[in-house]
């Protein structure tokens, strides 16, 4: 069993399908073992974006991330990191597979819908960096 975390990001949560990603997540295996909606402030998105801090579209996706409400859950099933990541599809919704989120909610490579852990190690990061210990349930 693993754990990873999702973000349903500004642009899903105004289209109202924040069910229809759940809905995903939950058909596929993966249990929603936490979850909130906030709405990110500029330095917890700097933060929670840290490691892009020298690429050239941070400034636009800490722009994009503070935008509005977000949705984050920690999601929790058996190779939850990768699957998590098969169901979204590839960062781009241009590339991204027939069915995957990003195909079916994404509008662009920053409007893309959802936001997945990359691996074990930065899940733990992740989720640690939204979530108490007792909030996951
Ligand atoms: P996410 O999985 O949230 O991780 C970083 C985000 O940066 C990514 O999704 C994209 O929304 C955004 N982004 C914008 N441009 C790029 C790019 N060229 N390569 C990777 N990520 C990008």
């Amino acid at each position: 069993m693993q754990k990873t975390l999702s973000i349903i990001k500004p642009d899903a949560v105004k289209k109202g399908v924040i069910g229809k990603i759940i809905d995903r997540f939950e058909s596929n295996g993966l249990r929603i073992a936490a979850a909130k909606k906030l709405k990110l402030s500029e330095e917890d998105a700097k933060n929670f974006y840290i490691v892009h801090k020298d690429r050239p579209f941070y400034g636009e996706l800490v722009k994009f991330m503070t935008s509005g409400p977000v949705v984050v859950m920690v999601l929790e099933g058996e190779n939850a990191v990768a699957k998590n990541r098969e169901l979204m599809g590839a960062t781009d919704p241009k590339k991204a597979e027939n069915g995957t989120i990003r195909a079916d909610f994404a509008d662009s490579i920053d409007a893309n819908a959802v936001h997945g852990s990359d691996s074990l190690e930065n899940a733990a990061i992740e989720i640690s960096f939204f979530f108490s210990n007792r909030e996951i349930c």
